[in-house]
């Protein structure tokens, strides 16, 4: 078998996926394929579609050499043995499952080109994440083919973080990979195994059957995902009770059992994978007939959801109960810091219902403007995108820090409250300030989970 690498998808997984392996296994051949002409022509510039911090200089290091960006996805299939897929599984909006299961037409339809296109066996790899027991649908759909080739599927979730992608891949907790039973299965395994072994300790390469692996992906974004409800739950408890939920949260991290990791509360998690994953799981349970399993996880998204109408309501209650024709400065509009991605973002969900209630919004972002203007295209001059967030808090009645952008911590605040109306108003949704500092300036300050520092 010649060392080359297809994989179908060049999205936030894909791309940063096969730099990473194309720079540490410089004896495999890698070409990375999509449909959209845009994202590939992107690749193939000097502004990449995606940002990531790291991911430029990898690029820059391995384009050309052994790590090729095309749309050419039949010729890829032909000339490659092993396909990574890692197209897209967004949550159904149509049908049956509406709202709940993943929508696996883009998968289905890369299945159904690798069928058409190949002309020997192959590993097919799934990156996407996937419901359990897809692996073993698309094994027998490629299987049972006329052409009489032999496919084996193989699991391999991704579970690397976005801003932190190329850490993640070259330094990751574990690999799983998940085989089909039998020897044919056991030797895909042991190929992909091959490849992640040139640079990733043996031990932390863990193989399981396909099913555990598809598994875990969906388990550990929900266990991920249900320290932050918690911890957002327990912060309105402490907003009602005087307790300061970063001092809570720190204490209780402190016991090794529960560790300190994913405790900060905020306007909530946000991010392609989390609600996509839990709505995987809570329909999954369902259809195996668990309704008290898909109520519990439902409860994760449901505090979610609740905790960025909380912060809306919070910023109403401040602000006099009305907000219209209020400018309301908001500084980050990323799911989290380091991306531009803006899928599933708190900050977009709670930019929609302030301006359902008649705020003017004045947004700015280090890296996300471009799809903060896609994603509020239709609020038109109700929403002003700023160059600075200088420029945004100017006249503001509040600034709202939605994402926790490190460098929002060396602004000039000072600065910011000369040029804004009185009382000034700051709502930190991510805890991210020096608040006793702000307080000094003369803001009101409203965090989450901590009592208000009124003028
Ligand atoms: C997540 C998983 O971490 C990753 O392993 C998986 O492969 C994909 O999903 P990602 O969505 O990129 O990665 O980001 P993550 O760092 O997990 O953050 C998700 C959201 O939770 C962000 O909106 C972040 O701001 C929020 N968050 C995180 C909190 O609100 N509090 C925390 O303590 C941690
Ligand atoms: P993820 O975060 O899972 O990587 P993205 O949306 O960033 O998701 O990337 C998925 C990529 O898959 C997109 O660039 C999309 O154009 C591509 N894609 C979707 N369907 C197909 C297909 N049938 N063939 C090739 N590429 C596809």
């Amino acid at each position: 078998m010649k060392k080359s690498i297809l994989c179908i998808g060049a999205g936030y997984v894909g791309g940063p996926t096969m730099a990473v392996i194309a720079s540490r296994c410089p004896q495999w051949n890698i070409t990375v394929a999509d449909i959209s002409e845009a994202r590939i022509a992107a690749w193939n510039s000097s502004d990449l579609p995606i940002y990531e911090p790291g991911l430029d200089e990898i690029v820059q290091k391995v384009r050309g050499k052994n790590l090729f960006f095309t749309t050419d996805i039949a010729r890829g299939i032909r000339e490659n043995d092993v396909i990574f897929v890692s197209v897209n599984t967004p949550t159904k909006t149509f049908g049956a499952g509406a709202g709940f299961a993943p929508d696996l037409q883009y998968w289905e339809s890369t299945a159904r080109a690798i069928l058409e296109h190949a002309g020997n066996d192959k590993i097919v790899v799934e990156k996407s994440t996937l419901p359990v027991r897809t692996a073993e649908a698309m094994h027998r759909i490629l299987d049972n083919n006329h052409k009489k080739l032999h496919f084996d599927v193989v699991s391999n979730p991704e579970f690397l973080a976005e801003g932190t992608a190329i850490r993640d891949l070259l330094d990751p907790d574990r690999v799983l990979i998940g085989t089909m039973p039998g020897p044919s299965g056991n030797r895909a395994g042991d190929l992909i195994a091959s490849i992640y072994q040139n640079w990733i300790a043996p031990e932390k390469i863990k193989r399981t059957n396909v099913w555990s692996s598809e598994l875990t992906k969906l388990a550990a974004n929900a266990l991920l995902a249900q320290r932050i409800s918690s911890v957002n739950s327990l912060a309105a408890l402490c907003e009602e009770t005087g307790a300061d939920i970063e001092e809570v949260a720190q204490a209780a991290g402190m016991d090794h059992r529960i560790g300190k990791a994913f405790l900060r509360a905020g306007v909530g998690f946000g991010g392609s994978c989390f609600r996509k994953d839990i709505l995987h799981l809570v329909y999954l349970a369902e259809q195996c007939g668990l309704p008290e399993v898909a109520t519990y996880w439902r409860g994760v998204v449901e505090i979610n959801d609740y905790q960025q109408r909380r912060f809306v309501q919070r910023v109403m209650n401040a602000l006099f109960h009305t907000l219209a024709g209020k400018r309301l400065a908001i500084f980050g509009f990323a799911f989290k810091a380091d991306t531009g991605d803006t899928r599933e973002s708190p900050a977009a969900a709670i930019a929609k219902m302030l301006l359902e209630e008649h705020a003017k919004l004045a947004i700015y972002d280090p890296k996300a403007m471009a799809n903060a203007r896609a994603e509020l295209a239709s609020y038109g001059d109700a929403v002003e995108f700023s160059n600075s967030a200088a420029e945004a808090a100017r006249g503001a009645h509040a600034i709202l820090i939605l994402t926790e952008w490190a460098q929002f911590r060396d602004f000039d605040y000072a600065g910011f409250y000369q040029q804004m109306e009185k009382p000034a108003f700051l709502f930190d949704g991510r805890n991210l300030l020096d608040h006793q500092m702000l307080h000094k300036i003369g803001f009101t300050v409203c965090p989450v989970g901590r009592p208000t520092l009124s003028v």
